[in-house]
């Protein structure tokens, strides 16, 4: 029997797609930067189906792709040419909101926007959000171990993940989802596939912490002279102010560009960056965030500010900032997403140091630089010609390499920066990491064209 023919008798043939106008969504990610060609798309509705169909690939020696809601930025949830793309979005099942101990358990094809529903008339939210909330699911999440706009205050999926459940490569499930907070009892599996970009299992399911919801909200737009006079305020604000939740920056000429795209400008003066903070109050305890949040701003050098308390406020001041991946797209040619962090103190001169890398390497490129400065990354986007576009890259990996820094933030290593991990991880990490990879997946059938080097 072939594997079309296996899969479909495991999971009904409406669930093996292989129409080439339907499959075209998967085949391609949302950037439209890469397009591959797969042998089918499968959408298994449970875990009993999804270890199925990985028994069938793994018989059939086919490679298989997981993709949640072909979000990504690094080419890790879309096929090359052959694989069988496994998407997850058929698993929505019940959404368990556990209000007494926080937490809540849900299916891997759950939107993060239809988990925060769930848990909005609980008072409850979780500590993650990110501008593809609509799309991005929870399996996509915490495969990918994703950061976004809260990590400044709640870190990385990674931090908020209380157990999972997972399939791995031949088929075998593993679950851990008893949420418990204090559980010391070996090595840390969900931790292990949180982040492993689909390389090691599929996940199926997760439990994350949740939060009390926001009682107040007070964002703060500030035009500033560089990055400097950011890290500034950042290291003043960590210290003063621990509502603190989201610090980003965006650069003048991205600012111009979002405008022209429609967002609103709220600054009265043009400033060389936008530093966008916002603070959020869960406590429910009085009406002194505001109070707090201009305390911990006094005496800021800022050449024009902006406030907001309530929603419509709040969303003027966001539009510049998450229309930047917008405005990246349209910038055409080659557009580089490059996804880098270095410690908070390093950031001005880094920036510095990648403006001029770039600008040697292809003086004709248009670099747009904007992003989560609260945690000491920024996305490096390039627009470039396809002669210059490997070369730009590593100039700006280079520059990485010599503040110490790494070339993936929160986006992943994916399909695009695997023969480069070892710029950043040293050649022992890598020997486990390639242990860890056979240990689960001994035919090497998961994602094997991502993260490790081939
Ligand atoms: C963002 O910060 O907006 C996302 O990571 C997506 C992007 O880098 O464009
Ligand atoms: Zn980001």
């Amino acid at each position: 029997m072939s594997l079309l023919d296996a899969l479909a008798r495991t999971i009904g043939s409406e669930h093996v797609l292989t129409d080439a106008d339907v499959v075209r969504g998967y085949e391609t990610d949302w950037m439209g930067r890469r397009l591959g060609a797969c042998l089918a798309v499968v959408r298994p509705g449970s875990s009993d189906e999804v270890a199925a169909v990985l028994r069938a690939c793994a018989d059939a020696r086919v490679p298989v792709v997981p993709q949640g809601g072909n979000t990504g930025l690094v080419g890790g949830g879309v096929p090359v040419g052959g694989e069988v793309v496994l998407s997850t979005r058929r698993l929505t099942g019940e959404t368990v909101v556990d209000a007494e101990d926080a937490r809540v358990t849900a299916s891997a094809g759950t939107t993060v926007a239809q988990v925060q529903a769930a848990l909005t008339p609980h008072g409850l939210e979780l500590g993650i959000d990110l501008a593809s909330r609509d799309s991005a699911t929870i399996g996509g999440l915490v495969a990918t171990n994703a950061g976004g706009l809260r990590v400044p205050r709640f870190g990385h999926v990674r931090r908020q993940l209380l157990g999972l459940e997972a399939v791995l490569a031949e088929g075998v499930r593993v679950e851990r989802l008893s949420g418990l907070r204090k559980d010391n009892s070996g090595y840390d599996l969900p931790s292990l596939l949180c982040g492993s970009e689909g390389t090691l299992g599929v996940v199926t399911r997760a439990c994350l912490r949740v939060w009390p919801l926001a009682s107040q909200r007070v964002t703060v737009v500030l035009g500033l002279d560089d990055l400097a006079a950011c890290v500034g305020v950042v290291r003043r604000l960590r210290a003063r102010l621990p509502q603190l939740e989201c610090v980003e920056a965006v650069f003048a000429d991205g600012v111009e560009q979002a405008v022209a795209l429609g967002a609103r400008r709220v600054l009265d003066r043009r400033a060389p960056v936008e530093l966008l903070v916002e603070a959020v109050d869960r406590t429910g305890r009085g009406d002194t965030l505001l109070h707090d949040v201009l305390a911990a701003l006094e005496d800021t050098a800022a050449l024009a500010t902006a406030v907001a308390t309530d929603a419509s406020g709040r969303q003027a001041l966001w539009e510049r900032r998450e229309r930047q991946p917008e405005v990246v797209v349209r910038l055409g040619g080659t557009a580089l997403k490059l996804d880098t962090a270095v410690r908070l103190g390093q950031l001005p001169a880094y920036e510095l140091d990648v403006r001029a890398a770039v600008a040697a390497t292809d003086p004709g490129a248009r670099l747009v630089l904007y992003g989560h400065v609260g945690d000491g990354s920024l996305h490096v986007n390039v627009a470039t010609d396809p002669e210059h576009a490997a070369d730009v890259r590593d100039a700006v990996f280079d520059v990485v390499r010599t503040h110490g820094g790494s070339l993936s933030a929160e986006h992943g290593i994916g399909r695009d920066k695997r023969q480069r991990l070892d710029w950043v991880r040293t050649e022992g990490e890598i020997t486990v990491m390639a242990a860890v990879k056979r240990a689960l997946d001994p035919g090497g059938i998961l994602n094997p064209q991502v993260l490790l080097p081939a």
